[in-house]
């Protein structure tokens, strides 16, 4: 689905393509600063980081590996259940390696947090996360986040990997889902 066949259902864009490839070489800069001289592995949570971590991966000029987590914590609705399950888990031993779990979006925190904890008990030599997203709640609780693409207002947005219901992944902006379509 591209914008134009989905415009009707979406109320405003609030990240435009332009912008979002601007932030991510910003970030991807960061990241070469902070890590350069090492090796890093990304961690991706599937499937809403599938688009953030193709261009953040492309941008970073640091030697890099990649391994995809999927996480489930919201099934089908627009409110977090709290309720985290690990539907694919790495493929490989992080012991010793500089992890950075890549990730569209934080709202509650909750997947994040639990996921923080369990990289870091695996042995991982470091655990810093990069957020493309995040939510006002995401500021009350404890989720120590290094960097984040934009703060965006607690509307459900949909694009650039996010989706409803696995609808809207393929948008290339970052765009607030109309209340009608899941009310
Ligand atoms: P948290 O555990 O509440 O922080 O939820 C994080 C996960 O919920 C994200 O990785 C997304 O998959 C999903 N999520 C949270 N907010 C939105 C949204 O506005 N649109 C689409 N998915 C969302
Ligand atoms: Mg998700």
């Amino acid at each position: 689905m591209n914008f134009e066949s989905a415009k009707s259902q979406l109320t405003k864009v609030l990240v435009t393509e332009e912008q979002i490839q601007t932030r991510v070489a910003e970030l991807a800069a960061e990241i070469d600063k902070k890590y350069a001289g090492k090796e890093v592995l990304l961690v991706g949570v599937l499937k809403g980081a599938v688009m953030f971590m193709a261009d953040l991966s492309r941008a970073l000029n640091i030697p890099t590996s990649m391994d995809w987590m999927a996480l489930s914590s919201y099934g089908s609705g627009t409110v977090s259940s709290g309720v985290i399950r690990i539907r694919k888990d790495l493929d490989a031993e992080i012991h010793g390696k500089h992890v950075i779990i890549v990730e569209d979006i934080i709202d509650s925190g909750l997947t994040l947090s639990w996921l923080q904890a369990t990289l870091t008990s695996r042995g991982a030599a470091s655990v810093e996360v990069v957020a493309f997203l995040r939510k006002p709640a995401a500021a009350k609780v404890e989720v120590p986040v290094w960097l984040v693409g934009y703060d965006i207002p607690n509307e459900f947005v949909v694009g650039y990997g996010l989706d409803y219901n696995e609808n809207y992944r393929t948008l290339n902006c970052v765009a607030v889902l109309d209340p009608k379509v899941y009310s």
